[in-house]
Formats: C-alpha cells, sequence, structure tokens
C-alpha cells in the first residue's frame, strides 16, 4: 500500500435477500448487536455496513471476510486483532457507508453526514460549537449545511483520536469555516496529540465527509455499490 488514505464509499443498496445471503460473514457478537435494532432497516443497515467493512478489510490483509477478528479497543474504536499495522475507520449515514483504510500504525478517523435540513440546528449548535462558532454558523444562509461541513471535521478528528464523543466536540477547535479544503484542526483536551490534518470533501452532491490523520496524507476515493464487494 501507498501513504495514501483510501477512502471506500460504499452505497448501502442491497436488497434483503441479497443482504441475509452475507449474514454468515458476521461473528456473534455483530449478529446479537443485529438483533438488538427494532427497526428491519436498521438491522439490515448495521449489517451491510458491517458486511462491506469485512469485505474491504479482506482486500488489504487477504483474509476471508468472514475470518476477520474485529475487535473494539479500549475507547471502543474497532481494530483488526494482531494486524496494528493497518489503520482503518468506518462512518454510516443513512444509505451510505464510508470506510478509510491507510497502512501503519498511526490512526485515522472519518466521518459522514448526509446533507439535510437540521430540526434541532440550535441544539446541535449549542452542543457541540463555542459560541464564537455558533453564531458564525447560525448567521446566512444555508446554517445547516455549513454545521454539518464542520461538524464531520470535528467527528472525524474525535474517532480518529479513538475518544469520540468522551470529549466535548467544543474542544475541537478550527472547524467552523464551512470551507471544502485540507486544514489543521487541534483537540484543546487531547494530550496525545494536539494537531490533525482534515480533509473535507463531498463524496457525493448530497453528502459531506472528512477525514482526519496525524500527517497530511492524500486521499484515494473509490465509489462502489455494496454488491460490487462481494
Ligand atoms: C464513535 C462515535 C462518535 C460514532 O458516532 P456516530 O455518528 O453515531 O456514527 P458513525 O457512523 O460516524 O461511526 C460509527 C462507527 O465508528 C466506529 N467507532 C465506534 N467507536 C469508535 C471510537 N471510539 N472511535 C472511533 N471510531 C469508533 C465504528 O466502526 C462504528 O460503526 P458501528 O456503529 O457500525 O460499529 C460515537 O459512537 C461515540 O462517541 N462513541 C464513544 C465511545 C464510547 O463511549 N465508548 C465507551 C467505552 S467502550
Amino acid at each position: 500500500m501507498s501513504d495514501a488514505i483510501d477512502v471506500w464509499f460504499v452505497r448501502l443498496d442491497a436488497t434483503y435477500d441479497q443482504s441475509r445471503a452475507a449474514w454468515s460473514l458476521l461473528s456473534p457478537a455483530e449478529r446479537t448487536r443485529r438483533d438488538r435494532f427494532h427497526a428491519p432497516r436498521d438491522a439490515q443497515r448495521f449489517a451491510d455496513r458491517r458486511v462491506a467493512l469485512r469485505r474491504v478489510l479482506a482486500r488489504y490483509v487477504g483474509a476471508d471476510p468472514g475470518a476477520l477478528a474485529l475487535v473494539a479497543g479500549p475507547t471502543g474504536k474497532p481494530a483488526l486483532a494482531g494486524m496494528p499495522s493497518l489503520a482503518f475507520n468506518q462512518s454510516s449515514s443513512s444509505d451510505a457507508s464510508m470506510i478509510a483504510v491507510a497502512a501503519g500504525p498511526d490512526p485515522i478517523g472519518i466521518d459522514v453526514e448526509r446533507y439535510q435540513t437540521l430540526p434541532d440546528l440550535d441544539s446541535v449548535l449549542r452542543v457541540a460549537f463555542t459560541p464564537a462558532d455558533c453564531a458564525a454558523l447560525a448567521a446566512g444562509s444555508d446554517a445547516s449545511r455549513r454545521t454539518l461541513r464542520g461538524w464531520v471535521r470535528k467527528e472525524a478528528v474525535l474517532k480518529a483520536c479513538g475518544a469520540g464523543l468522551q470529549i466535548d466536540p467544543r474542544l475541537v477547535d478550527g472547524t467552523a469555516e464551512p470551507a471544502l479544503d485540507v486544514r489543521t484542526v487541534q483537540i484543546r483536551a487531547d494530550t496525545a496529540r494536539t494537531a490533525w490534518s482534515v480533509e473535507t470533501f463531498e463524496p457525493d452532491p448530497n453528502f459531506v465527509a472528512a477525514v482526519a490523520s496525524a500527517a497530511g496524507r492524500p486521499i484515494q476515493r473509490r465509489h462502489v455499490r455494496w454488491g460490487e464487494l462481494a
């Protein structure tokens, strides 16, 4: 593998029958988690994104997708047992899932959101952004869109470091500017690493995504439908 981060955009468009035919790839723990969803569509989406993750990772390690040992790290971040030199992270929104994969032990994080008008924009702003950022994001048109761009940056960084929302997203600086770009983002509470390189882009006109890594690494984008991974 090169220095690049491979970023897979997977359209979760499987029929129920196609999905069910792949459930044998899931581990017992994944099947238990799938069965906890009340809505059948949510259960299928969980199964489909896990199958997609297994099939993508299997390409890199040359193993059977069903044989991969996906384990949760101390903060819940999934990892491949015995494979510390393959970094990956996954994020899903609506009918799409994105998987970032990179060679080496340096952590990476990804977040994707489908653009939508946020019905609870004020509370999203209050919970996730500093008062100064809230004011900037709430002003002008397209506030939901600009907020989602800032939000994916924050979450990509929090997922790269593994803490997720255990760290207050308001402590992630430099995310309110809505431009699609590559920038350095700081976490004020992160003692392990304080600066992350974050690339924000639209994998599709309906989605916005951000990928965070320790050093700015080029991104190689791949678009596939779920069934093409088999
Ligand atoms: C990680 C987190 C931000 C994900 O948020 P989200 O917007 O709901 O979902 P996304 O689709 O972007 O990401 C979910 C994926 O991130 C990955 N993930 C889970 N925990 C993670 C973590 N701590 N760091 C990075 N990635 C994580 C998984 O692949 C997960 O996919 P799954 O739900 O299919 O297992 C959120 O779940 C979180 O903050 N968790 C906190 C971790 C925690 O509380 N751990 C408790 C100790 S175990």
